[in-house]
């Protein structure tokens, strides 16, 4: 897959948006190989290590990712990468929203960028291709859970049609305060 053009706006700053989009026109969506690891963990460790993006403060080691993405594959799951050439640009991946067979129809997604490829529409070709699997696998709904300082992904998740359906105070606690979280869903 290949991420989409969008044709050109009349503003200065549409065009200016859309020669960046032309730039990464040829970024190809596909399934992550465990060959990728040690470039997510590039792109991963320093959100892990020094943002509030993931409430998470464990780094992950490059076998967790190859493990995570075998696992995944093996359970019909996705885990997909942006690549230009050499080069990956992000990554995003869903799993189980909870335990238990009565959940076995929702799932949570993760989408995370290089911060050189944000704003271009990768994140949107990426989440976009994660739903299409999620439907042509009888997944129902799917699930975002952003801190709730994290405007912009808020933002992006509305934009591809999510709606907030809960906000839950200090569920998550990083760098010595309380983090607020927002949930996203979108039915499938
Ligand atoms: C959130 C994230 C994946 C978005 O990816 P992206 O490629 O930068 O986003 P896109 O260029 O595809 O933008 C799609 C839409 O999202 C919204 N959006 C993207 N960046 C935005 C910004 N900085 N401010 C406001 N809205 C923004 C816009 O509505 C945009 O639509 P438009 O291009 O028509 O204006 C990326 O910023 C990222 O990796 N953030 C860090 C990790 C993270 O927060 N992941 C989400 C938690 S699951």
């Amino acid at each position: 897959m290949h991420v989409g053009w969008v044709g050109f706006g009349h503003s200065i700053s549409g065009i200016r948006r859309n020669l960046r989009q032309l730039e990464y026109h040829t970024v190809k969506i596909l399934p992550a190989s465990v060959d990728d690891a040690e470039a997510i963990l590039a792109i991963w460790n320093p959100v892990i290590a020094g943002t509030t993006v993931t409430f998470n403060n464990v780094e992950k080691s490059r076998t967790d990712v190859a493990t995570m993405i075998k696992d995944r594959h093996t359970a019909g799951r996705e885990f997909l990468v942006a690549h230009q050439g050499d080069n990956l640009l992000g990554f995003a991946t869903y799993g189980p929203f909870r335990s238990g067979s009565g959940y076995a129809n929702t799932v949570e997604h993760t989408v995370i960028l290089a911060e050189q490829a944000k704003g271009n529409g990768v994140g949107r070709a990426l989440l976009t291709a994660l739903e299409s699997h999620a439907k042509a696998n009888g997944i129902h709904s799917m699930i975002a859970s952003v801190s709730a300082e994290n405007t912009i992904a808020v933002a992006f998740h509305k934009t591809l049609g999510f709606e907030q359906v809960a906000y839950i105070p200090e569920a998550g606690r990083k760098f010595g305060r309380w983090l607020d979280v927002v949930f996203l869903q979108k039915i499938l």
